[in-house]
């Protein structure tokens, strides 16, 4: 049985576990919002016809910011559309998902169930075919208090309070062909950069997210960042990063080490980053915002050209609703590991997305809501990593993969919160065949023990939970994990996430 070993120290500290990584993204996609999120007249919606018992789950999960309202549907919407009497708010075709947006939901009610959710919101502005204007309309109308036609405007639909929006993304991806009003990095950077002065003329103290790579794997990946940080870097305060994996021509191997490329993906844009700062001899640092990242099969997802005609344009059509297996989510544990290995850059991150679209939560229109497996990992990491990401210096045999070469069998990471004294380990055993044997040495942390072990494991790697089996996985008590004489000692199955809390 193969083995690793690790050491964790408080002093070995990354950066401080930010709650902003622990972020979601919403978007007016498929079903998530309508018969998602909100499903009037199912017996489980409050007066505002929002679902609780997707409340409560969206709770468990343990979601920070929640960066709305998209995505490639931003870049073709009017927010205006989106406020004011219900009654008349227009229908519009969506042309990112083929759909028909009823309006139905917008700021307002959107504002209304993050209160309900207990988060807090990260708002996009459209630079597709829209531009300043429009968004210092949107700023104008969320923040600022009274006395000009657009805050009184809000007030009188209904919201004297501002909703003090403190995070902002100019605009989605637009570096992507795919994108409504896509653009080259100068012409992106330059518009940005005008947008970003604007915005901060009216409200100087928001975080502006400019847009970088919506993959690692884009043709202009680098050099698109290089530009756009040229223009907007005094400008704005982080860049996007936006990843989706998935387990291609049945190489699991490779899928297991997906954050391989992940942490690539985010020392590349931090090397730029800071390339772009030496040269202008700026002491300012840019952070990351990696506000889109899961697992998802783009290569299974047959696009909107399922949809067609010119008067097909149905409302909230299942779209992307990928059931996630085990080594789904023991993949998708990784990536957190990979972002908090960074916390030192990564000051925000958005899981992508929440509720049925790419989601750890899925719903039956009338029926019940349940968690995908991919639920586990999010809502145990949000919940135990406190404090300070601490570099845990794994030794471990590696395994040969396609995609990344050589690559290390086990990855972790720690928390530590000096505050409480509790700590938190997340390992995962990327062995499609062996159990691996970890030690930790956690002398540093004086006399702990193990508080709390949960293991994410099948024999069936493809195990998932669905509507007829809403609970066939789940993360279960680790039996091995236990610590003596300064060293915490814990066996990982094959293809397992592991998170153990210590104190
Ligand atoms: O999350 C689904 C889509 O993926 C988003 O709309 C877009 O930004 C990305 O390409």
């Amino acid at each position: 049985m193969p083995s690793a070993r690790l050491l964790l120290d408080p002093r070995f500290t990354v950066g401080p576990v930010r709650r902003k990584l622990f972020g979601g993204f919403v978007e007016h996609l498929g079903r998530h919002i309508y018969d998602g999120i909100y499903e009037p007249g199912h017996p489980a919606a409050d007066a505002e016809g929002f679902r609780t018992d997707v409340i409560a789950l969206v709770r468990e999960l343990g979601v920070d910011t929640i960066r709305y309202p998209g995505g490639n549907f931003v870049s073709g919407f009017r927010w205006e559309d989106s406020v004011g009497p219900r009654e008349e708010r227009p229908r519009r075709v969506d042309l990112a998902w083929h759909s028909t947006e009823t309006n139905e939901i917008g700021l307002h009610e959107f504002a209304s169930w993050l209160d309900k959710v207990g988060s807090d919101l990260m708002l996009a502005v459209n630079l597709g075919t829209r531009g300043t204007q429009e968004a210092i309309d949107l700023l104008e109308y969320a923040n600022l208090r009274a006395g000009t036609a657009l805050s009184d405007q809000r007030a009188t639909h209904g919201r004297a309070e501002p909703f003090d929006v403190r995070m902002w993304c100019l605009g989605n991806e637009m570096d992507g062909s795919w994108q409504i009003g896509h653009r080259s990095a100068d012409d992106y950077g330059k518009l940005a950069s005008r947008t970003a002065k604007a915005m901060r003329q009216l409200d100087p103290g928001i975080q502006l997210v400019v847009c970088g790579s919506s993959s690692a794997h884009m043709p202009t990946f680098g050099e698109w960042e290089r530009v756009v940080l040229t223009h907007t870097y005094d400008d704005v305060d982080l860049i996007s990063c936006h990843a989706y994996y998935e387990e291609r021509g049945g190489d699991l191997a490779s899928f297991l080490a997906s954050s391989v490329d992940m942490d690539a993906f985010i020392d590349a844009v931090v090397a730029t980053a800071d390339h772009v700062g030496a040269v202008r001899g700026s002491k300012k640092r840019i952070d990351l915002s990696f506000d889109e990242w899961n697992v998802w099969y783009i290569d299974r997802f047959e696009g909107v050209d399922k949809i067609e005609g010119i008067d097909n344009w149905p409302v909230a059509p299942r779209l992307l609703e990928d059931v996630y297996s085990v080594a789904d989510a023991v993949v998708f544990g990784s990536l957190l590991i990979s972002l908090l290995k960074h916390a030192d850059r990564v000051a925000s991150a958005s899981l992508a997305q929440l509720v049925n679209v790419i989601a750890p939560i899925m719903t039956e229109p009338g029926g019940p809501a349940w968690r995908q497996t991919t639920f586990f990992p999010f809502s145990l990491t949000s919940r135990l990593a406190r404090g300070n990401a601490l570099r845990v210096g794994v030794e471990v045999p590696t395994y040969e993969t396609t995609a990344y070469g050589e690559v290390p069998l086990v990855d972790a990471v720690a928390t530590h919160d000096a505050d409480s004294g509790r700590s938190a380990v997340f390992l995962v055993n990327r062995s499609q065949t062996e159990e691996v044997t970890v030690t930790v040495d956690v002398s540093a942390l004086g006399e702990v023990g193990v508080l709390e072990s949960h293991t994410l494991h099948d024999d069936d790697t493809g195990a998932a939970n669905t509507l007829s089996d809403p609970e066939r996985v789940r993360p279960r008590e680790n039996a091995s994990a236990s610590v003596a004489a300064g060293t915490l000692t814990v066996t990982l199955p094959p293809v397992s996430w592991t998170a153990l809390a210590l104190g």
